[in-house]
């Protein structure tokens, strides 16, 4: 049998904790307001760390996790849209930073669900051409992307890095299904430019660098494709929605959450949160929460990872945690 196994966890965030009451001394907001319509309290922001460091210290403590040199790694995706570079990748960083001399390098942009994009990459990859150990991250520093000015968004999103080793195995898989999708009509509905400079040549219009969100829509987008996504992926496992110990979202917002599990009928207690502490951390969530919530988890539990975000792109994987 060829199968996949996760055999290293490890995540990061940034010292400087943003709380909802200090956030509302100089943006227009509330901790009540903030803590009803999304669920956070507290986000964590850079101050002296970026995308390449965060991502490198989750990148080390997964490797001591999974009792792994640096050297075993064949390939390094880091999913993320917020790097301080686009050449290098972000990947060629930390590879650098962490000794993954043989590894293959590149990052990956799918925004909220860039998680689940990677895994998927990282799977079909060590399936098709027989890599065994591949690091995924997903990292993000949105703090420095934000319009602090702008409510509707600068209260929602926070800072991390977290990250997972993939090992190819004879004796086992863990992953059971995946799926991944996108729905182009609303790629404008999140938006993040990168501002060009200027040139005796270029007459387009440079666009400020930071997040542009229509709220509404994407509410109404994820609460109908994430539960449709999640029943397509247990069927395809051949499971029905009791056999899920776990539901780990994407942590976007907690009424979101909230909406998927009344859904799919699901107690809403199966569905993991640490949005209280982090906020939206787009790419480095899902990880963040797997890592937080892997303490609760028994051998044979069956989780369902789900992301979704601008693009607009979802993506659902299902996991049997040994
Ligand atoms: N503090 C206080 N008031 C705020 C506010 C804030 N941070 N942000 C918006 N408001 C106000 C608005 O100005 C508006 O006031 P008005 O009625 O006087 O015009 C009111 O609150 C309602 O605004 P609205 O945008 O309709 O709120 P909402 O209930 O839709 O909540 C979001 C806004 C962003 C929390 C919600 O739409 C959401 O979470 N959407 C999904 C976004 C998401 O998950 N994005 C990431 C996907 S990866």
């Amino acid at each position: 049998m060829i199968g996949i196994k996760i055999i290293g966890l490890g995540k990061s965030i940034p010292q400087r904790c943003l709380t909802n009451d200090e956030m509302s001394t100089f943006v227009d907001t509330s901790d009540e307001w903030i803590k009803s319509r999304t669920g956070i309290s507290k986000r964590h922001v850079a101050v002296t760390e970026t995308v390449e460091t965060l991502a490198t210290m989750a990148a080390k403590e997964a490797l001591v996790s999974a009792n792994l040199l640096a050297d075993a790694i064949d390939m390094v995706i880091v999913a993320t849209v917020s790097a301080e570079t686009t050449m290098p990748s972000t990947a060629s960083l930390v590879a650098r930073n962490i000794g993954a001399n043989r590894a293959r390098c590149f990052d990956l942009s799918a925004a909220c669900s860039g998680f689940i994009f990677a895994s998927e990459v990282a799977i079909s990859m060590m399936k098709q051409s027989g890599y065994k150990n591949i690091l995924v991250i997903g990292a993000e520093v949105l703090s420095n992307r934000l319009d602090w000015e702008d409510r509707g968004t600068c209260v929602i999103f926070g800072d991390g890095a977290g990250a997972v080793i993939y090992q190819l195995s004879q004796e086992e898989n863990q992953i059971l299904s995946i799926e991944t999708g996108t729905d182009a009509s609303g790629a404008e509905l999140i938006t993040l430019p990168v501002q060009a400079e200027e040139s005796p040549f270029y007459k387009g219009k440079s666009k400020r660098p930071v997040i542009g969100m229509d709220g509404r829509k994407v509410y109404v987008f994820a609460t109908t494709k994430v539960p449709e996504s999640i029943e397509k992926v247990v069927t395809n496992a051949k499971l029905s929605l009791e056999n899920i110990d776990w539901f780990i979202l994407h942590q976007a917002n907690s009424r979101i959450m909230d909406s998927v599990a009344q859904k799919l009928s699901v107690p809403k207690e199966r569905f993991f949160k640490n949005i209280q502490d982090y906020g939206n951390t787009s790419a480095a969530s899902i990880p963040m929460a797997l890592y937080d919530a892997s303490s609760q988890f028994k051998s044979g539990d069956q989780i369902v990872l789900s992301g979704f975000g601008a693009g607009l792109t979802w993506g659902t994987m299902l996991l049997r945690w040994s």
